[in-house]
C-alpha cells in the first residue's frame, strides 16, 4: 500500500537514495533538509575536492527535481516551522536521517552534533507522539563501541565510545522513552560502514577511489587487518524500505548490514583489481575508533525477510565505476 513517508534530512547521502527508491514502490516522499550540514551550503566544506563534491550534490537534487519529489529546505532545529510543515504533510511514516553523520566531526564539535542531531529527533517524536505516527531513526553500529572480537546483534550491550556514538545511542534511548510513555510506533535501524552513489562524507571507501583516480598513495589508518561491515546503499535501502512496508518492524531495533565484516585489506584488494600499481601508506589508527566488525543481522532477516545482495566484490566494484564515470564526466 502506498505511504506518505517524510524523510528528514532526506537529502544527505542516504536520504536522497532513499527518496528515489521508495518514490520508485509509488510511495508518497516528502523530503525536508536544510542543505546546511555536510551538503550544498555548508559553511565548513572540505577542502579537498569541493567543486566535485558540488557537483554530486547538485546531481542529488536534479535527481530529486527530475522524479518531482516534494522538497523543502527547512532547518529542522526549529519547531515552530517543522510544525507547521510537517501537519502540511500529514505524513504515515516519518524517517529520521538528519544529524552530523560522521565520528570524527562529531568529536570536533559536540555543541552541533548535539543540535542537529538530538534536537531535530526531538522535534520530530514530539511532532509524532500525539498522532502515533510510525517513526524510523537511522541509528549506527556505534552504539556498540568495540566489539572485543564478537559479533554483534540488538542484544550485545551498546558502550558506545566517543561523542557520536554516544548522541546516537542517546536518541535511541530518547525514541524508546517515547514509545513507553506516548506508545509511539518506532523502529530503530543501526547500519554500519556504508559506501556507494553519491556520498561525499569522505569515508574509507570513497578516500580510496579518489586517491586512486588521481595517482595518489592509498593512506591506511592502522594495519589494514580491522575489520568492517561494509554494506552498500543498495542494501540499506531495500531494510529501510522494508521497515516503511513490513509491520513486523514496529517496535523493534534491528542490525541493517550485509553482516560479514571484512578487513580493511580486503576492501584494498578489490580497488586493486579496478587500478594498477596502486602506493599503499600505513599510518596511525585514529583515536577513538572503537573496535568493529560484523553485526549479525539475522533478526531482519528473520522479521522482515531482508535479503542484504552485495559483498565489496560487487557493491564496491559497482560504486568504483560510477565513480569513474562521474569523475570523467566532471573534468569534461
Ligand atoms: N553514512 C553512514 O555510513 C552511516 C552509518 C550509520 C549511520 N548513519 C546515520 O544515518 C543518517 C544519515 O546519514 P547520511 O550518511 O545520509 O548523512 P548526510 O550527512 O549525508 O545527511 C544528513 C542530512 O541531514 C541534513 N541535516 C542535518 N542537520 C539538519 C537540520 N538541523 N535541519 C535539516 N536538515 C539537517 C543535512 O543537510 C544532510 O543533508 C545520520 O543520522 C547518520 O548518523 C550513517
Amino acid at each position: 500500500m502506498s505511504k506518505k513517508i517524510l524523510l528528514v534530512g532526506g537529502c544527505g547521502f542516504i536520504g536522497h537514495n532513499l527518496a528515489l527508491e521508495l518514490e520508485k514502490k509509488n510511495h508518497k516522499v516528502f523530503i525536508v533538509d536544510s542543505l546546511e550540514v555536510n551538503n550544498i551550503f555548508s559553511k565548513n566544506k572540505e577542502v579537498e575536492n569541493v567543486k566535485l563534491y558540488d557537483s554530486i550534490l547538485k546531481n542529488r537534487i536534479n535527481l530529486i527535481k527530475e522524479k518531482n519529489i516534494n522538497f523543502t529546505v527547512q532547518d529542522c532545529r526549529d519547531y515552530h516551522k517543522i510544525y507547521e510543515i510537517y501537519e502540511n504533510i500529514k505524513p504515515d511514516i516519518i524517517v529520521h536521517l538528519a544529524a552530523v553523520s560522521h565520528a570524527n566531526k562529531s568529536n570536533k564539535d559536540p555543541h552541533s552534533t548535539f543540535d542537529h542531531s538530538l534536537r531535530t529527533l526531538e522535534n520530530t517524536i514530539d511532532f509524532a507522539k500525539s498522532k502515533k505516527i510510525h517513526v524510523i531513526y537511522i541509528s549506527s553500529s556505534m552504539v556498540y563501541g568495540n566489539f572485543n572480537g564478537q559479533d554483534v546483534n540488538e542484544e550485545t550491550n551498546c558502550k558506545p565510545i566517543g561523542i557520536y556514538g554516544s548522541l546516537k545511542y542517546a536518541g535511541e534511548l530518547i525514541l524508546k522513552s517515547y514509545n513507553q510513555v506516548f506508545d509511539l510506533p518506532y523502529t530503530i535501524i543501526r547500519p554500519s560502514a556504508l559506501y556507494g552513489e553519491r556520498c561525499v562524507s569522505r569515508r574509507v571507501g570513497q578516500i580510496f577511489i579518489e586517491n586512486a583516480i588521481q595517482g595518489k598513495n592509498i593512506e591506511i589508518n592502522g594495519t589494514g587487518d580491522e575489520k568492517l561491515d561494509f554494506t552498500y546503499i543498495n542494501d540499506l535501502i531495500s531494510g529501510i524500505t522494508l521497515c516503511c512496508e513490513n509491520k513486523n518492524a514496529i517496535n523493534q531495533t534491528f542490525n541493517i548490514t550485509f553482516g560479514n565484516s571484512r578487513k580493511i585489506n580486503e576492501l584494498l584488494d578489490v580497488l586493486k583489481t579496478e587500478f594498477k600499481n596502486l602506493k599503499i601508506e600505513y599510518k596511525k589508527k585514529e583515536k577513538f575508533m572503537p573496535e568493529r566488525g560484523t553485526l549479525n543481522n539475522n533478526k531482519a532477516k528473520e522479521f522482515l525477510n531482508f535479503l542484504p545482495k552485495f559483498s565489496i566484490e560487487e557493491g564496491y566494484v559497482n560504486y568504483i565505476n560510477w565513480y569513474k564515470e562521474f569523475w570523467n564526466n566532471f573534468k569534461t
